[in-house]
């Protein structure tokens, strides 16, 4: 039982493989990754989610739910800066949890996040295929629907049916080059990350920068709907869940600390890049939320694209800009399942070394400086579930994990501070244990928000997580075998 607890010493138990032969390449500096942050973050949230949220719970008070989801990363991301400036290696969150907590917590980590990496980026390619579907159709040009969406449809009230449908052929194909470009090595996947975020901020800054004139402050008021007699629904209790919701928008700051081993000083340039990438999101989620119900009534913006709704109100002179929106929503969600997938690997790639998944997980090609068959996993996962599974169904299980994983790093960095207050931490989180535990509490809120079904899920999920566990990892740990040599 007390094996399943062994913690690493931070010292002794990480000891980095030979960084100039077998190493992954050091190739990120803070600005990096603060674009690698941004590119995780920024995507279906702020572009399809934003509208359903204003739309149906919170009304202009959108804002004020893109304010409250802000504290709890706010929380989250100031742990995360803290543990990797302290523990800078691959695997995040997972790394962390096995000095704090030990073995089976650090899997169970592990395993929430692939979960949350591997789900994210499936439905993020999924909406992505359905806008492009979209861009394509304005211009005369139809994808096939028996090609273009998964066989499968789940309604809570019907249940499983058949769609009709082969696969979701552009899903699958988005992840497939994708994962060619991680296999070819991190700087390609820098490259084409700051591409796709330089596109993604220009179009949110021109969307500001013209919707700002059309702004009607009457569509301000009343600024929190009144509540309709049910929970959630407008009101202040709409505002919560709305930011429930708006979540989903902020996942993907903690990516950049699973990319230790990728970045030139980790232990200053990972809580910049976690820090950085969350700030320039939050500004920018509130300013676009705050000029979009300005521009048209909260009620219109129950849409797939109402970023596009706003644009077309301002006139038929904009139709352009709305092409070109769509355009940045595709390169904007292309990113998130780039740098998802890319995190996952290095999650593979540390768990893999500790023995809790198999040894070939963390070998990385010495020509490429990738590891490949992390990647190969990976992108294999990712491109059955986009293809083939109605992945819209896991969007708030996605939201669930994320916000248990925030749990136990905040969770971690307390544990830490008692552990191993001798340790330097390049960076440290203010007014201990006063922000950690306000961040556990705040995810554990929000968790209680989500439905029943949600938790089904996640019960699920973890269930097979302790299966594989218990069937392998246990068997092949490495820290339980150095722990009985050095019994023996
Ligand atoms: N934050 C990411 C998005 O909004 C997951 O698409």
């Amino acid at each position: 039982m007390k094996q399943l607890f062994l913690r690493k010493k931070l010292k002794a138990d990480f000891v980095e493989v030979d960084e100039e032969h077998h190493g992954l390449q050091r190739h990120l500096g803070w600005f990096q990754l603060i674009v690698i942050g941004i590119g995780a973050i920024i995507g279906a949230g702020i572009f399809v989610i934003t509208g359903k949220a204003a739309a149906e719970y919170a009304g202009p008070a959108i804002l004020l739910s893109f304010v409250l989801a802000s504290i709890i990363c706010v929380f989250a991301g100031l742990c995360y800066a803290e543990l990797s400036s302290l523990i800078p290696i691959a695997g995040g969150s997972y790394s962390y949890a096995y000095v704090a907590l030990g073995e089976l917590p650090a899997w169970v980590i592990g395993w929430a996040v692939t979960g949350q990496y591997i789900f994210s980026a499936s439905t993020v390619a999924a909406g992505w295929s359905g806008y492009l579907r979209s861009f394509l159709q304005d211009w005369g040009m139809a994808v096939p629907a028996k090609l273009a969406s998964s066989p499968f449809r789940y309604d809570i009230g019907d249940g499983w049916s058949l769609t009709g449908a082969f696969f979701d052929l552009p899903a699958m194909c988005l992840v497939i080059l994708i994962g060619i470009m991680i296999c070819v090595g991190i700087k390609a996947v820098a490259r084409f990350n700051s591409l796709m975020v330089i596109i993604k901020l220009s179009t949110v800054t021109l969307f500001v920068l013209l919707g700002i004139a059309h702004v009607d402050t009457a569509n301000w008021v009343p600024f929190i709907p009144e509540n309709t007699g049910h929970f959630g629904d407008f009101g202040w209790t709409g505002v919560i869940r709305a930011a429930g919701l708006v979540f989903f928008a902020y996942i993907g700051f903690d990516t950049v600390s699973t990319l230790a081993q990728d970045a030139k000083n980790p232990q200053k340039d990972l809580p910049r890049g976690i820090l950085g990438s969350l700030a320039v999101c939050t500004v920018a989620y509130i300013v676009v939320a705050g000029v979009l119900t300005g521009i048209v009534s909260y009620t219109m913006l129950n849409v797939p694209d109402p970023i596009a709704v706003a644009l077309n109100a301002m006139g038929p002179s904009f139709f352009w800009v709305s092409s070109i929106v769509k355009i940045a929503v595709l390169a904007g969600l292309a990113s998130v399942v780039l740098v998802q997938i890319l995190g996952q690997t290095r999650v593979f790639l540390a768990v893999g070394k500790d023995g809790l998944l198999p040894k070939r997980m963390s070998k990385i090609n010495a020509k490429t400086r990738t590891p490949i068959v992390a990647s190969i996993t990976a992108v294999l996962a990712c491109m059955i579930l986009a293809g083939t599974f109605p992945v819209e169904i896991l969007a708030q299980l996605v939201s669930m994990l994320t916000l248990f994983i925030f749990g136990i790093v905040c969770l971690g960095v307390w544990i830490l501070r008692h552990t191993h207050p001798e340790f330097k931490r390049p960076f440290k989180v203010p007014l201990v244990p006063w922000v950690p535990l306000l961040g556990i509490l705040v995810c554990l809120g929000q968790m209680l928000c989500l439905p029943l079904i949600t938790w089904g899920q996640f019960g699920f999920w973890l269930i097979v997580g302790f299966l594989i566990y218990f069937s392998y990892g246990i068997k092949h740990s490495v820290i339980r075998v150095k722990h009985t040599e050095r019994k023996d």
